[in-house]
């Protein structure tokens, strides 16, 4: 199971990734993402058939705001 949470701390607002990744990820009113299947407690496992676009946001974010675990993250950021 992959799990994912966004570090809105180095997020940039950039914008790529809820266009990558529509069913994943979204943006606070500040523009700042956050997961939507849990609103960023990186707590709900991603179906496998959005997999793919989880890893395209992940590669694509300039800023390596997308952290990705094996493990929930109970709304904890950690780093890869
Ligand atoms: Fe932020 Fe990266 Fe998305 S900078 S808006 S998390 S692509």
């Amino acid at each position: 199971e992959k799990y994912s949470i966004v570090n809105k701390d180095t997020c940039i607002a950039c914008g790529a990734c809820a266009a990558t990744a529509p069913d994943l990820f979204d943006y606070d009113d500040e523009g700042l993402a956050f997961t939507l299947l849990d609103q960023n407690t990186g707590n709900a496992a991603v179906p496998d058939e959005l997999l793919e676009d989880l890893v395209d946001a992940y590669e694509g974010c300039p800023t390596e705001s997308i952290c990705l675990s094996d493990e929930p993250f109970n709304g904890q950021v950690v780093n890869q």
